[in-house]
Order: structure tokens, then sequence, then C-alpha cells
């Protein structure tokens, strides 16, 4: 099989990786990708949303299947672009898509459907919205309802924060067009997990749990990241409460917009807070997670490509899809200054002292002219390694950061950290 991933990041070099260990694939293609899927596929120079050029390049290359990575071509209709063209695709179409792309659709699914979400509103109307948080409990959760690149929730935790989030969003339109409207969710505590399931529109099978680092600083400070490193499994969340999430929230999801006409095809993440024993969804994504997914599929036993195409096939029902007991830690390794301004094109060095059994997945990479590897982006690496056990995982992946650096390279010591009772802390 020749098998396209759309998208450039570390979670797509994760899947090229995998899809590429698959005895039925013969060639493996990435557009954009980077320097790290240059080494195991032909990287395409053609962006993530530029569907005419993937359609052309995939009819060209003789794609089986279509992969796609990131929320942004999702949410534009690139897989009922695929479609339209008879290739093959992974991922939901447009309308499915919304899950992620309108926080205020997911909203009213989920209250429309009985699928336990925290309370709250939605408005269109920034004077009702002003009208609404006067009369709730601080802290709130102001989201802009489209899409803004992991950017538009803000956690207000006083009526003027909540004033300013709100002006911020819907008049200053602080992240564009999707502050048309916003959706006020009340604040949650307990603790976070990501639970991600492929499904085929009838069936779904959850992958292994697993949590990210939202925060660029150790003890989750600072602001906010793409992801900063991820675990799995964590040991909170039990096989008991997975089966509770995939049935009562995943599965309700997938027979919920087939009943409101939607097929969902590929993979529904579901990000959830574990408060007072009681899974609540968060929010809802149409796509693989970054960095869960570099923590998630090395622990896939199952070929992937067995697993994609029986998704895009609709065969997912009976199937068995196995995983490793094994644990597993990402951590990020980023340029000096990420989220800030950060200065990229510095060579990355110590690649080739690694761990066999060590990976590393690129995000942030770019080949260098002759042979080396430049810091191209704010997240660059993520290291990854598993073990029998979350300890011997997380020393191993801290073990081969230390050998990895490059001009003012940063990471947190603390992924994983919470598992492990401080034991096996990282000078
Ligand atoms: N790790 C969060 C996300 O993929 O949206």
């Amino acid at each position: 099989m020749r098998i396209l991933v759309i998208g450039g990041g570390g979670r797509e070099h994760t899947l090229v990786w995998k899809i590429a260990l698959s005895p039925r694939v013969e060639r493996v293609f990435a557009a954009p990708g980077n320097a790290g899927t240059a080494a195991v596929a032909e990287n395409l120079d053609l962006r993530a949303t530029d569907f005419e050029s993937l359609g052309k390049a995939a009819r060209e290359k003789k794609i089986d299947l279509a992969l796609v990575g990131p929320e942004a071509p999702l949410a534009s209709g690139i897989v009922d672009y695929f479609d339209s063209l008879g290739i093959p695709v992974f991922g939901p179409t447009k309308e499915a898509a919304r899950v992620e792309s309108s926080k205020a659709f997911a909203r009213s699914l989920m209250e429309k459907h009985g699928i336990p979400c925290p309370g709250g509103a939605v408005f269109s109307s920034h004077q009702e919205a002003r009208e609404y948080i006067k009369e709730q409990r601080m802290p709130l959760v102001i989201k802009a309802d489209g899409l803004a690149a992991g950017k538009g929730v803000i956690i207000a935790n006083s009526l003027s924060e909540a004033e300013k989030a709100l002006a911020d969003v819907m008049d200053t339109k602080a992240f564009g067009p999707a502050g048309d409207r916003v959706v006020i969710d009340e604040y949650v505590t307990g603790r976070e997990v990501s639970l991600i399931a492929f499904c085929d529109g009838k069936t779904v099978s959850a992958m292994v749990p697993a949590c990210d680092y939202k925060k660029i600083g150790d003890k989750d400070t600072g602001p906010n990241t793409g992801g900063m490193g991820s675990y799995s499994p964590p040991g909170f969340f039990s096989a008991a409460m997975t089966e509770r999430v995939t049935g009562d929230i995943l599965l309700s999801a997938v027979k919920a917009l087939a009943s409101e006409g939607m097929t969902y095809r590929g993979v529904l993440y579901a990000g959830l807070m574990i408060a007072d024993g009681k899974p609540l969804v968060l929010e809802f994504n149409a796509r693989f997670g970054d960095p869960e997914t570099q923590v998630i599929l090395p622990l896939l036993k199952t070929d992937l490509v067995d697993v994609l195409m029986a998704v895009v096939e609709g065969r997912l029902d009976g199937m068995n899809i196995e995983w490793r007991s094994e644990a597993c830690v990402g951590v990020v390794m980023a340029s000096g200054g990420y989220p800030g301004s950060y200065k990229t094109g510095f060579p990355v060095k110590g690649l080739d002292s690694l761990d066999s059994d060590a990976l590393v997945f690129h995000a942030g990479t770019r080949p260098g002219s002759d042979g080396s590897v430049l810091t191209d982006g704010g997240r660059v690496l993520t290291v990854v390694a598993t073990g029998k056990d979350m300890a011997a995982a997380r020393e191993k992946a801290y073990d081969n950061v230390s050998r990895l650096s490059f001009e003012g390279c940063y990471y947190r010591k603390d992924i994983a950290l919470r598992e492990t009772d401080g034991v096996h802390s990282i000078a």
C-alpha cells in the first residue's frame, strides 16, 4: 500500500513511523512532513490545507489511503474533498468534525444526548454573555467557539477577568471569527486525561489512555503550549473507567452523531476531567492528540494499517486491537523562548547517540544541507521511551533527552513524575 500522512508535527511523524512498520506498506508520503518523516517517508512540500495540490499529489503518487493529522484541514472539509475524488481517506467529514471545530456544536450535542460535561451555556450576543456571567460563580472557562490553534480558552478568576475575556474574544476578536460565539463553562477540578478511540461510524475501540502536559513550566506553571510531554497509561484511570468512558461518552457521541445523520469515521478524542470519580468531557477533538499519539502508538501491538483500513471500511466490529502492558513516556524538547518568540536554525546534536529502542519524533525540524537536522519550530522533538513500568520508561526517556542538545533547548523535568512518586526524579 501507498499511504499519505497529512501534517508535519510530532503526531504525524509518529503516525508515519508506525505506518512504515506495517508489512502491508510499500511507501509512505508526508505532506509537508519534517526532517524526521524524511528519514522514513517521502516528504511532499505541500501545505496541509492546500486540498487541490494534495489531491493532485495523491493521484500522481497512487495513494491507497490518506490520513489527516491536524484539525484545520478536517474542519475545512479535506475528507469530503478526498471522498469526492474517490481517494480513500481516514478522518471525519467537515460536518462531523464540528465536534472539534465548534465548541457550541459539541456542547449542544452533549446536552441533547446526555453526555456528561460541565454546566455552561453558549452565546452569540456579547451583551447576553455579560449578563450571564454576573450570575455565575467564579472561576469560569470562556472559550471561543471555533478553532483558535489551541489558544481560545481563557480561565477567568473574577468577574472583571471574565468581562475582559468576553471583550477580547467577542469584540476585539483576539481569535478572529472563532470568537463570533462563546461557550462559557463552569470550572471543574479533578484529574485530566485523554481517551482517544478509533471509530468507524458504529463501533468504537478505545486506545490506551494518556495524559498530556499543557503548561510550559514544571509543576504546571506559565503559559499554555501545544504540549510539553505525555505519558501512558495514567495509574488513576482504571480499566473500568476506560470501559465506562468508551460506552457513556465515546460510543454515545458516535451514536448521537449517527442519529443526526453523520457517520463519524476516524478517531474521536475525549479530553476529560475526572471530578469526584465522574468523567466529564472538557473537549472533543476530531483527530489524534499531540503529544498523546507519541506515547500511545508505541504501545499498539496490532498493525496500525489494519486498524486504519477497518475504520475506513466500517469493519471495526469484532476486530481485536491489542496493546502492550507497558508504560510509555514522551518528553518534548522545545526552542528557548517558546511559547513566546524563539530562534530557529540550530543544529540538533546527539541524534546518533541514543539507545536503539528510544524513539525520537520530530516536530519543528528541517533537514540541513549537510545531512544535519536543524531546529525549525517551537516544539522541536519528542523523546519517547517505553518500560516495564512508568519509572523505567521515565528514566530511559530522560536519559536519552540528556544526550541531545541544541542552542537554547528547553524541556520540562517533571513529565510523568506524579506517577512515580518522585522516586526517580531527574536532576
Ligand atoms: N494534547 C491536546 C491536543 O491534542 O489537543
